[in-house]
């Protein structure tokens, strides 16, 4: 049942039976300032949302044309104390009523982090409260865990606005790290794209990210109507780079600009043909490399016999075309495949809050109040296995990635 569709009467009732209950759930605050979405959530231990609250700052950095550090953490200093207060009031419940307080502290923009963690000690010294610090990829690889059950290990490959990298999941905070972005990740690759095809001035475009505007676009595309090379086809490991491919789609529109003496900010006649052909390439890239992952982790007898999983989150796992060039690779290996909805691959509290839960129900990672703590703006996921994987130089059967949505 969706806790917030609940009438003040059922919810004074449940408090009344949480305070009879001899055996109380408990209950994590969780909160996320990594990046630009300002985010809090209260969960109890099975997962249910009871509260929660999320401030996204994307279209002023779409209006800016990128995040700027020193506006993001204006905006989360602004709006931190409304959105922790939202989601507990959202859940009826009372700091004092928390087991733990958890948020991320690492990695992510030094000056959004340094919001959320500044908050949150001040809020676990006062109401005297446990402390779990996240890490934000973490919390993202296993939010999957809340909607369903999922065994460790799995594979995990995570794609957003900052980050691109694939890993398997041995246990809450064990991963082994398969491969990760030599320079950009897609997300940001596509936003620079849209911006470079000045998708804002599009009618339908104005108001949603780089990644989503591709997506649309692409849907009315030709993708074969231009040929964008697949990055890094002469390297055998599972790293990932966007930034060659953003270069030659750069040069794709210069050229088109001058046949069609299309100024700055004008749209291109063919902008849905590069976006289409832009996401493919994308898309072809982020599969053949998870390709990869799935056969080393195979040969390496790294992942279970029954029912192998791979779970994909991020911001641009929203994208169906992406999902469906990755889906062809798990049908083909029998892997199933996962993937929260689009309102959980993005940043938000609700992750945090789960990851805190897991980290409770482990006692792993759990400090007083009284403990001091840093935020790290870079911090890599788990054991790096990057080296074994590229000795292992794995090569994969060709599979036709065509996708009709
Ligand atoms: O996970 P997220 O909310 O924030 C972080 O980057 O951590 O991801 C945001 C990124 C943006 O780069 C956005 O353009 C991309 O995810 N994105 C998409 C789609 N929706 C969001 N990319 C491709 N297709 C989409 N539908
Ligand atoms: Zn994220």
């Amino acid at each position: 049942m969706n806790p917030r569709a609940l009438t003040g009467p059922v919810r004074f009732w449940m408090r009344v039976r949480r305070g009879l209950s001899s055996v109380r759930p408990r209950l994590v605050l969780g909160i996320e300032t990594s990046c630009d979405e300002t985010g809090a959530a209260v969960l109890d231990e099975n997962g249910v949302i009871l509260g929660e609250s999320l401030h996204s700052q994307k279209q002023t950095h779409l209006d800016a044309g990128g995040i700027i550090p020193t506006v993001a953490q204006r905006l989360h200093r602004e709006n931190i104390s409304r959105v922790v207060q939202e989601a507990l009031n959202r859940s009826s419940i009372e700091p004092c009523e928390l087991t733990a307080v958890a948020t991320t502290v690492k990695p992510g923009l030094a000056l959004s982090l340094g919001i959320g963690l500044d908050f949150s000690l001040k809020f676990v010294r006062l109401h005297e409260k446990p402390f779990i610090p996240i890490h934000h990829m973490e919390a993202h690889a296993l939010t999957v865990r809340m909607l369903q059950p999922v065994d460790f290990p799995f594979l995990v490959l995570l794609v957003s606005g900052g980050h691109s990298l694939l890993a398997l999941a041995k246990g809450i905070d064990e991963f082994l790290l398969l491969g990760q972005t030599l320079d950009e990740a897609p997300g940001d690759t596509l936003d620079k794209i849209a911006r470079r095809l000045s998708l804002r001035n599009h009618p339908e475009c104005s108001t949603v990210s780089g990644g989503q505007a591709i997506e649309l676009l692409a849907k009315e595309g030709n993708r074969h109507a231009f040929y964008f090379r697949s990055p890094m086809g002469q390297q055998y490991d599972c790293n990932f780079s966007f930034a060659g491919l953003r270069n030659q789609v750069t040069m794709a529109i210069n050229q088109k600009e001058k046949e069609e003496g299309v100024e700055a900010g004008q749209l291109l006649s063919c902008v849905k043909d590069i976006a289409a052909a832009s996401q493919h390439t994308v898309a072809s890239h982020i599969a053949k490399r998870t390709h990869r992952a799935i056969l080393f982790c195979k040969a390496r007898g790294l992942l279970p016999q029954h029912n192998p999983t791979l779970v994909v989150s991020g911001g641009v796992a929203s994208n169906e075309y992406i999902r469906q060039t990755v889906k062809i690779i798990t049908d083909s290996t029998g892997l199933q495949l996962l993937c929260p909805p689009s309102k959980l691959c993005t940043d938000n509290g609700v992750m945090i809050a789960w990851n805190g839960i897991e980290r409770l129900k482990h006692g792993k990672g759990i400090l007083s109040h009284t403990e001091d703590v840093r935020y790290e703006p870079k911090a890599p996921l788990g054991l790096d296995m990057t080296t074994e994987v590229k000795e292992a130089a794995i090569k994969y059967p060709p599979l036709k990635l065509n996708i009709v949505l």
